[in-house]
């Protein structure tokens, strides 16, 4: 795992395109953006949800505010190389762009031979996973994408732990090789919750799952000076601590793993608190009759479906008290009202503390625009595998590269 140093050294060390385009070193020079345009469509192609497109707008506005040439492209879901559909197309995300920027933005479908774009001007690259050799990262494409630039702007963190040809490979061959200002504030956030955390540092880890994010528990548990879970990893966490839990989702194979991570946080003076009291059903349905339990008289039929509220409120108090928190996971079934409680309770302690905060991941962005809190959050990733790889304490091969080329 990552040593806060390390992971301090990568996230600091990369030349910002903020900084070349203040320098006027972009202007009349040909940029390469690869953002992570990757939104999600219906079954008619339209954009369902576009916080990634709006995300990459200041990228771009600030490569043509710099009098670049400016090229943009993006994954759209997983593609067969070499292989394009319709459906793969970015032509949707063109036209949106295209309002946001309030100009035209055109697809460009075959542009690896070369692509005619004026200083002051943007087009977009057709999807840029349909490319033979993108996922391995071949060395023949990365070259000849990088030879289609002068500098190769990184603003994708969405695929930060990916290393691919458009992500990586052309980061090693392009003349400069920098990070866009998502990428930037991402590491930047990163680098604040994790390498440099203002004590105490409290984290959330809450899904379905232990074994989804076991390697997040371990990592974090030597790090963390509270690592609150919920959700279905802490039916596991409650079993670990002796605790009956009914018929709820958890992994009894994975008690041990989940003894392990207690012992290691209790070995260091930190602490996984176990629900004290819990909000149980008898069915997994949003009418369920709600039934708030102590955790010592959960009941063979019980599914645990949420935190009860002296837990939610002993847990808002800590995180009242933190001065940083990591969020990934709603605590219970907060799609259901009835069971909505704990997560709730939790999102407005975040939003009420003065801690710098950063969340991430699908489920959690849901709860956070549920609650409204997005403007209370300190800053909200727009990472899914990414965020997760790098709680785990990987080191991003984005963050890798470019640390790689500023040195
Ligand atoms: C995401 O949706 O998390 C990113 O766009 C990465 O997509 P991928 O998992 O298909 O690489």
């Amino acid at each position: 795992m990552l040593t806060g140093t390390s992971l301090l050294f990568f996230i600091m060390q990369f030349i910002r395109f903020s900084d070349l385009c203040a320098s006027g070193a972009a202007a009349n020079k040909r940029v390469f953006i690869r953002a992570d345009l990757n939104v999600p469509q219906d079954d008619a192609g339209r954009i369902t949800e576009d916080t990634r497109i709006r995300a990459s707008v200041p990228c771009i506005q600030m490569a043509l505010d710099a009098g670049a040439a400016v090229m943009v492209t993006s994954h759209l879901g997983r593609p067969t190389e070499g292989a394009f559909k319709p459906e793969d197309s970015l032509a949707p995300v063109a036209a949106r762009l295209g309002e946001l920027l309030g100009r035209n933005v055109p697809l460009i479908p075959d542009w690896l031979g070369g692509v005619d774009v004026a200083p002051g001007n943007v087009v977009m690259l057709e999807n840029c996973r349909v490319n033979k050799g993108e996922k391995k990262c071949d060395e023949a494409l990365s070259k000849q994408m990088a030879a289609l630039c002068d500098i190769f702007v990184h603003d994708a963190f969405g695929t930060a732990h990916r290393a691919e040809a458009s992500t990586y490979g052309i980061a090693q061959y392009a003349p400069i090789a920098c990070a866009g200002p998502l990428l930037a504030a991402e590491m930047d956030a990163i680098g604040k919750a994790l390498a440099a955390p203002k004590r105490p540092l409290i984290a959330i880890v809450a899904g379905s799952k232990v074994s989804t994010k076991l390697t997040i528990l371990e990592a974090l548990s030597s790090k963390v000076d509270g690592l609150i879970v919920g959700g279905g990893i802490a039916n596991t966490f409650m079993l670990a601590a002796g605790l009956k839990i009914g018929k709820s989702l958890a992994e009894p194979d994975l008690v041990d793993a989940a003894k392990t991570v207690i012992a290691s946080m209790k070995a260091r003076g930190a602490a996984v608190p176990i629900p004290t009291d819990v909000v149980c059903a008898k069915t997994f349905s949003a009418d369920a009759v709600a039934t708030v339990k102590l955790a010592t008289e959960v009941v063979d039929d019980d599914l645990i479906l949420d935190i009860g509220p002296q837990t939610a409120s002993l847990l808002a108090s800590q995180l009242m008290q933190a001065g940083t928190i990591v969020w990934n996971g709603p605590v219970g079934v907060f799609e259901f009202d009835a069971f909505a409680g704990g997560t709730k309770t939790i999102a407005e302690a975040i939003a009420k503390s003065s801690a710098f905060s950063i969340a991430g991941g699908g489920d959690t962005l849901a709860a956070i625009a549920k609650y409204g809190i997005e403007k209370d959050v300190s800053y909200i990733s727009t990472g899914g595998g990414a965020f997760l790889e790098v709680l785990e304490g990987k080191t991003l091969p984005a963050f890798e590269v470019l640390a790689k080329r500023a040195s």
